[in-house]
């Protein structure tokens, strides 16, 4: 078998045997398919797609290019959430000591930034010494002693996707659906979680921009899941305009850290108890979401979800005065308020532009391996419906490049359109479609 054979079959429209793929994806993780050939395969699958066999093949491969973790041993069932990528997307930083509090252990494979969306792992590793890429031994171990792991793609586990996903971020072919779903539910299938909800953003910062696109990954996903015996949930939600109001690594850190103290955004809280209150049923915590939304809440105004954050970020070696004083972590030297051009509602604030402006002011990578600027990016005070007065501060700007401003000014204005009218809220969660095994 060739590399180059298998790419000239996808870019002619055929269709790939389990083989044929498995072929590609262990010589690619193992660097005898070099990534000018993983590039061309990537795009000619962009463009030619994949069907359902071939995804899950795909995934299989994929999650087998590592280490399988058997978490039997740590509880009867590990939880995992993972979102489709998203602009302000914080939730896991709060999600995940928020179901931990109650009981249940959550271990989870995270990603670094996507094109215009943000990473989880860039937003842990604005704090000074946090470990994401520990073996699969010390994965086992920090979840057992902590209750809470979340790490990279490394050489244990998932390479493939850790290979294809920096790839990906940088070739200009990630909203494909078999791409994603592939990646994500081949880390969510190697990390042993029994019970997954995955959050698939639908709008315009996100990979799906129409309610049909998103139903068809979340139900990708969700047939490999149950294919493979796992309990599986996916939440359709807003992505319209950014979640909450920070958008960039350590900015958002800070507010998800204000979230577990109790002071976040409205929006964003909302969406972490809902996808919270997922976790919860799935893993038969709380009978319904009312049960699963009083006890998350408890776990939050008890301090407990913080207690489990705060030990969480110890367990995997962060310097944890940099959660306990956020005004620690990296902050930019310019910070200019915008103000508002017009009095009038805020009628629609366009996710994409935010992620797109943040990642420009080097919060996200153009090259791969490129390192990234924490500190940077945007933290918007109006959002959708929201009534603003003239010369009111529509938002903040955080970078270290004065020539970087005046564009992201420009585009971050463009971003915003305008009501003389009162305007609705966009609904944060479209529909939830469970999935019995
Ligand atoms: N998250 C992932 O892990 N992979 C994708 O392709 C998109 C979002």
């Amino acid at each position: 078998m060739r590399a180059v054979d298998i790419i000239a079959r996808k870019r002619d429209g055929h269709t790939l045997s389990a083989k044929e793929i498995d072929f590609f994806v262990q010589g690619f993780t193992r660097g005898e398919i070099p990534d000018y050939q993983a590039a061309s395969l990537l795009m000619a699958i962009y463009l030619k797609g994949m069907d359902a066999r071939e995804t899950a093949d795909l995934t299989t491969s994929m999650a087998h290019s590592g280490m399988m973790m058997d978490l039997s041993s740590i509880a009867p069932i590990v939880v995992d959430k993972h979102s489709t990528g998203g602009v302000g997307d914080k939730t896991t930083l709060v999600v995940a000591p928020l179901v931990a509090a109650t009981g249940l252990p959550v271990g989870k494979i995270s990603g670094r930034g996507l094109g215009f969306s943000g990473g989880t792992l860039d937003k842990l590793e604005s704090i000074p010494g946090f470990k994401a890429d520990l073996s699969a031994e010390e994965f086992v171990a920090k979840l057992r002693d902590h209750g809470i792991v979340i790490v990279g793609q490394t050489a244990d586990m998932v390479p493939a996707d850790g290979k294809f996903y920096a790839l990906r971020d940088v070739t200009a072919t990630v909203s494909n659906i078999s791409l994603i779903a592939s990646s994500i539910m081949s880390k969510k299938v190697a990390s042993g979680a029994n019970a997954i909800v995955l959050d698939v953003k639908v709008g315009l910062g996100a990979f799906m921009h129409t309610r049909e696109e998103a139903i068809a990954l979340a139900q990708t996903m969700t047939n490999i899941g149950q294919a493979l015996g796992r309990r599986v949930a996916a939440v359709i939600s807003d992505m319209n305009q950014p979640l909450g109001q920070a958008v960039g690594n350590a900015l958002e850190l800070k507010e998800a850290i204000a979230t577990l103290h109790g002071h976040g955004p409205a929006d964003f809280l909302e969406h972490c108890l809902v996808i919270a209150g997922q976790m919860l049923l799935l893993a038969n915590r709380a009978r319904d979401t009312q049960e699963a939304r009083e006890l998350l809440l408890h776990e939050l105004d008890s301090g407990r979800a913080w207690r489990k954050f705060r030990n969480w970020i110890v367990g995997q070696e962060g310097d944890v005065a940099y959660v306990d004083d956020p005004a620690l972590l990296p902050q930019t030297t310019l910070i200019e308020d915008l103000p508002s051009p017009r009095s009038g509602y805020v009628a629609g604030l366009n996710a994409l532009e935010v992620g797109l402006t943040a990642a420009l002011l080097g919060g996200g990578r153009t090259r791969k391996g490129d390192t990234i600027d924490h500190a940077v990016g945007v933290v918007l005070a109006k959002k959708i419906s929201d009534y603003v007065e003239k010369g009111e501060r529509l938002l903040t700007i955080h970078t270290n490049d004065e020539q970087k401003l005046a564009d992201a000014r420009r585009r971050l204005l463009d971003a915003y359109s305008w009501s003389d009218e009162p305007v609705e809220c966009p609904p944060l969660i479209h529909e939830i479609i469970n999935v019995e095994t």
